[in-house]
């Protein structure tokens, strides 16, 4: 049994800095593009074929025809919402059920974990999707969990039952959620779909790229807690998610946008507020992909920067959307100061991406953390796309 190489693309600031289509542009060199961590709270939004199409829990590789998708252990499954998205591709014309594989340690959301973000006060004061993330996550950790494997089991309907009335007993005054119709398509969806053990199954081939969703900030351990998903979004996830040793892991692709947002609460020492804000997040389309809500903008920061390269040993730099800010006559960087009080570096805006002012906005950040940028999204189709190394 072999070792493959693993690559990786990880977002470098609180997600949506653009992954999924670095990693649609990256997808083609490889066999396997596998997920890790997380769940239906991400949203890849990639174009096909000239349509909006966003992802939430399946691979961005899918729209390659040779690539195999496979979510690892580390991640969760909305039954639910998997089943409609396998039904949205498919209606695109995509044939993907045999080009998808799942690890038999990855969790399921039932529809009591949504349940609890809405009915629990934590999930409003972190202004999390509500896609039932931190209940499955805090499930799992408590031994409590329902891991794919378990389908399996003759007893997987009484287990569904039994931890659906385990959290609604502490909430006697509010109704539990009936467990809908499609919980169980879902699930027979996925019995359907090759379900394997995660360790065995990466080592049959050479090359994997791995996507990581949601960005560095709001790791479980290393991102701004409390104001966090639930799960590893950095390096670390990798290794866990996937049942790879450190060796495997090869190029690390971070990904970051030419400003930074944020979806949901907690400190965001650039934020910028009035008309700018709202100007990047109309320009941009900066509205969560999931959930709708106007994410919150600010200017790039080289401090929280530095932090996720050094973190995760990011190898090299993928830069997207600097031509949203195109037409700006100014463009600021922060350099240093303390969360409450950032040092800024000012640019002179640019026209395009050719423009000597963007080249120079580019060797600032190359010189300043060391790592060279070795691709560049242009705009938000899939030809838009520069690749340098
Ligand atoms: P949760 O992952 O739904 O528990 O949400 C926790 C925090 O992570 C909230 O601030 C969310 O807005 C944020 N978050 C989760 N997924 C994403 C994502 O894919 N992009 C951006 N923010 C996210």
């Amino acid at each position: 049994m072999g070792l493959p190489r693993v690559d990786v693309v990880l977002g470098l600031q609180w997600g949506d800095e653009g992954k999924g289509k670095v990693v649609d542009a990256l997808a083609v060199e490889y066999p396997v593009v596998a997920r890790f961590q997380g769940g239906p709270n991400a949203g890849h939004t990639l174009y096909h074929q000239g349509q909006k199409v966003v992802l939430h829990q399946i691979p961005a590789g899918i729209f390659h025809p040779n690539v195999l998708c496979f979510i690892g252990d580390g991640a969760l499954i909305d039954p639910e919402v998997f089943a409609q998205e396998v039904k949205g591709l498919e209606a695109l014309g995509l044939s993907l059920r045999e080009r998808l594989a799942l690890g038999r340690g990855v969790q399921l959301i039932l529809p009591i974990h949504r349940w609890l973000e809405e009915v629990s006060p934590e999930s409003a004061r972190i202004g999390t999707t509500r896609r039932g993330i931190g209940p499955a996550y805090a499930d799992r950790y408590a031994r409590r969990g329902l891991p794919l494997a378990q389908l399996d089991n003759p007893n997987f309907p009484q287990q569904v039952k039994e931890l659906t009335a385990y959290h609604a007993r502490h909430f006697s005054d509010v109704p539990p959620p009936e467990i809908p119709e499609d919980f169980w398509v879902g699930i027979e969806l996925l019995r359907s779909l090759p379900r394997v053990d995660t360790f065995s199954w990466i080592r049959q081939f050479d090359r994997i790229l791995a996507e990581g969703s949601q960005g560095t900030l709001l790791d479980i351990f290393a991102g701004t807690y409390p104001y966090v998903t639930s799960s590893h979004t950095t390096i670390a996830g990798v290794l866990a998610g996937l049942s790879v040793p450190p060796q495997a892991i090869g190029t690390v692709w971070g990904v970051l946008k030419a400003y930074t947002t944020r979806v949901g609460s907690g400190p965001f020492p650039t934020e910028i507020h009035g008309p700018l804000a709202a100007w990047l997040q109309e320009k941009g389309g900066e509205r969560g992909a999931t959930t709708g809500r106007l994410r919150r903008c600010g200017w790039l920061d080289l401090v929280a920067l530095r932090y996720a390269i050094a973190l995760n040993g990011v190898s090299v730099l993928a830069l997207t959307k600097a031509d949203v800010l195109c037409g700006l006559p100014e463009v600021k960087v922060r350099i240093g100061g303390s969360d409450t009080h950032p040092t800024y570096k000012s640019f002179s805006g640019w026209l395009t991406l050719n423009d000597e002012n963007f080249k120079e906005f580019v060797r600032f950040i190359e010189q300043e953390v060391r790592v060279p940028v070795g691709a560049l999204s242009t705009g938000p189709n899939r030809e838009d796309w520069k690749r340098y190394l």
